[in-house]
């Protein structure tokens, strides 16, 4: 596999793989190694036209930790609020010599048509594409039940997985429930009707939109909070919920539904979170919690992405 484009371009054995590479790489994040010299005399080019603060400070971490040299891009304050485009940012970027690109960006298919079109020769990360995909948050929220769930013994298969919020314009949840199907555990998404993509259906997964029906007939192992991305809202379309008040006790995590759960259910959200709307600071903070340690797994599981793709040792997928 030359690129991670989708989770989709990941089957169990190169999903696993992944994972199991990602623990060896996690003695660097407890420390027990500082750096490997695995990636020494290559260069990851972080090509950001979104803003992040997790995904891309844990890819520029975990590129340092495998000692490649790191060129960091941010749309803004670069030539491309001049009007320069994302292939003639690419070649300005290859120009300098580029075996990884992790992209971002705020069209879907963007990484794609960057992979596909000769612009780089690089591997391409895509780091999340609009409304898409976000193929490596899937993985290191896979990362993070695995090491939760059964005894942390690795197997998901079977395990359950409340997705909810607003799936209409999350590129995380398209990814969790591929990589999550492909890996075995039955995921439910959970929200209202105006928040569920058209084609949903086709998913491999259920949905509802009665959040406490599925939490009490589900006991689920994993339930995950989306962020309500009121920036992708067009309000040309009209409302997406009646009120922030409403959205919150319909679909919101907080004290009542917490004490629902069964007592080892873990919380996840990949940030950032709107606090007192999709989830109340007492979940955010709860010891079912694993949202700070999520980020920390993101750059193990970002080192094993950029470690395997340019030993070309992922097998199949986006070739
Ligand atoms: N989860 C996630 O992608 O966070 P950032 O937008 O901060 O990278």
């Amino acid at each position: 596999m030359r690129h991670l484009l989708s989770a989709a371009d990941l089957d169990r054995d190169a999903a696993v793989h992944v994972l199991d590479v990602a623990e060896e790489m996690a003695a660097t994040q407890r420390r027990e190694i500082k750096k490997l010299p695995t990636l020494r005399g290559r260069t990851v080019v972080n090509l950001f036209f979104e803003d992040s603060t997790r995904t891309r400070t844990s890819f520029e971490a975990a590129a340092k930790r495998l000692s490649a040299d790191v060129i960091n891009f941010s749309a803004k304050g670069s030539s491309v609020s001049k009007g320069e485009s994302l292939k003639d940012t690419a070649l300005t970027l290859e120009a300098m010599g580029a075996d990884a690109v992790v992209v971002r960006h705020g069209s879907s298919g963007a990484p794609h048509r960057l992979a596909h079109a000769g612009w780089t020769r690089g591997a391409v990360v895509n780091a999340g594409d609009g409304t898409h995909e976000h193929p490596t948050q899937a993985l290191l929220d896979a990362y993070t039940m695995r090491r939760h769930l059964r005894g942390g013994t690795g197997d998901l298969a079977g395990a359950k997985v409340v997705v909810v919020g607003d799936v209409l314009h999350s590129r995380v949840a398209r990814s969790n429930v591929l990589l999550l199907h492909t890996l075995g555990a039955h995921v439910t998404l959970v929200a209202p009707p105006t928040l569920l993509p058209v084609g949903v259906e086709a998913w491999p997964c259920e949905t509802s939109h009665d959040l406490d029906a599925t939490l009490l007939r589900g006991e689920p192992d994993a339930v995950m909070m989306l962020r309500v991305q009121a920036e992708r809202m067009d309000a040309s379309k009209g409302s997406f919920f009646p009120s922030a008040r409403e959205y919150s006790r319909r679909y919101g995590l907080g004290r009542e539904r917490l004490g629902m759960l069964p007592d080892d259910t873990i919380v996840l959200h990949p940030g950032p979170m709107n606090r007192g709307l999709e989830i109340s600071a007492e979940a955010a903070d709860s010891a079912r919690s694993t949202i700070v340690e999520q980020v920390g797994n993101g750059v193990a599981v970002r080192m094993a992405v950029l470690y395997l793709l340019l030993a070309g040792e992922i097998p199949g997928g986006d070739a």
